[in-house]
């Protein structure tokens, strides 16, 4: 495949002389869409069964009016990221979980779905294809997005006779504007992201969007972001807008549930047990607004924020601080994980595939 003509390999570095890189300036790289190379397309038949896939120039995408994912949602989707190491190889992180997250999901939203190895096949495909987008180490990761979508045509409320396994990347740093600072979160009391017996625990695409007007207040009045509480007794805490939360007291981590309301994150589960193999006690389980307010400390996971420390949380207008800076246990996960997702330590627990 030859490079688009829009980027050219910048030779100024070391690193760069051994390894293509897109010509873009790589220091200080935001969470926004950058255009790459290729995507990836797979389309299913009558049976269910998706088409072998290919990988196409980035673009736009032909879609009807009348697709089943623009009229009413009909689509789910992941998030993934690759790292480049030192050494050139790239690393992705279990993306077999992304592949049975989807699968759940598709299931909660009556559609087809790619078999696992499809899924990580489509997966690897699409980021060698976009190698020279994977930011250079320690400078981000190339985020991966599949997603599939209801692409055949409805008018009645009804499932798509088509759907469209879509996966495009892009290199991305931090996905907070504080970077690895402490965010500020306030707790909504009265909108909220998920309810018993919806979607809330699948990567549905709807679940997003209903979150946006109270994220933009929120944000401009200087919060960081929203988290949630339930919706039945309004005084158990769910998540964050895009991400799972944990808190600390007495060393001891605690996590909310997986009941349904809560996303399933691939983060959450491997902070857990990376948590439990450095002797941490972890616990999941309900957790009370008051608990939080009174805790050590108190962190978000998520594959775009990773581990994010939280700095304060606002509460019916009274505001909680968590220490000074980043605390000991979310900075000693962070590194935890992100070695293990970089390939700065061995992988004992056999998450990294590489590439
Ligand atoms: C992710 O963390 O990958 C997500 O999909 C959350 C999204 C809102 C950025």
């Amino acid at each position: 495949m030859e490079p688009s003509p829009r980027c050219q390999v910048s030779r100024s570095s070391t690193f760069q002389e051994a390894s293509e890189l897109a010509n873009i300036s790589w220091d200080n790289i935001a969470f926004l869409p950058i255009p790459t190379d290729f995507m990836y397309a797979a389309k299913s038949l009558e049976d269910g069964i998706f088409t072998k896939g290919q990988l196409q120039r980035f673009g736009p995408i032909h879609l009807s009016p009348c697709a089943g994912v623009l009229n009413y949602g009909q689509g789910v989707f992941e998030g993934m990221k690759a790292y480049r190491k030192a050494d050139g190889s790239i690393l992705l992180f279990r993306p077999e979980e992304n592949a049975l997250r989807m699968r759940m999901g598709a299931e909660r939203m009556c559609m087809p779905v790619p078999t696992v190895e499809q899924f990580v096949d489509a997966v690897k495909q699409t980021v060698l294809a976009n190698k020279r987008w994977i930011p250079p180490p320690g400078k981000g990761s190339l985020y991966i997005r599949p997603m599939l979508l209801g692409t055949g045509s409805v008018l009645g409320l009804a499932p798509a006779s088509e759907y469209t396994f879509l996966i495009f990347v892009s290199p991305v740093g931090n996905y907070f504007k504080e970077g690895l600072a402490p965010l500020d979160l306030i707790i909504e009391t009265e909108i909220h992201r998920a309810i018993p017996g919806g979607t809330g625990g699948v990567k549905a695409i709807g679940n997003y969007s209903p979150v946006l007007k109270a994220q933009s207040i929120a944000k401009g009045k200087g919060y960081s972001d929203i988290l949630y509480l339930d919706s039945v007794h309004k005084k158990y805490v769910e998540e964050v807008s895009s991400c799972n939360i944990f808190v600390v007291k007495h060393n001891i981590i605690s996590t909310p549930t997986v009941s349904g309301t809560i996303l399933p994150g691939i983060t959450r589960k491997s902070i857990i047990e990376v948590a439990q193999r450095q002797g941490f006690q972890v616990e999941e389980r309900l957790i009370s607004v008051e608990e939080l307010l009174v805790a050590d400390e108190v962190f978000c996971t998520g594959t775009a924020v990773v581990v994010s420390p939280v700095g304060s949380i606002t509460y019916l207008e009274k505001r909680i601080k968590y220490g000074n800076g980043v605390g000991i246990v979310s900075q000693q996960l962070y590194s935890a994980l992100t070695s293990l997702q970089m390939g700065l330590t061995e992988d004992t627990m056999g998450w990294t595939v590489v590439l």
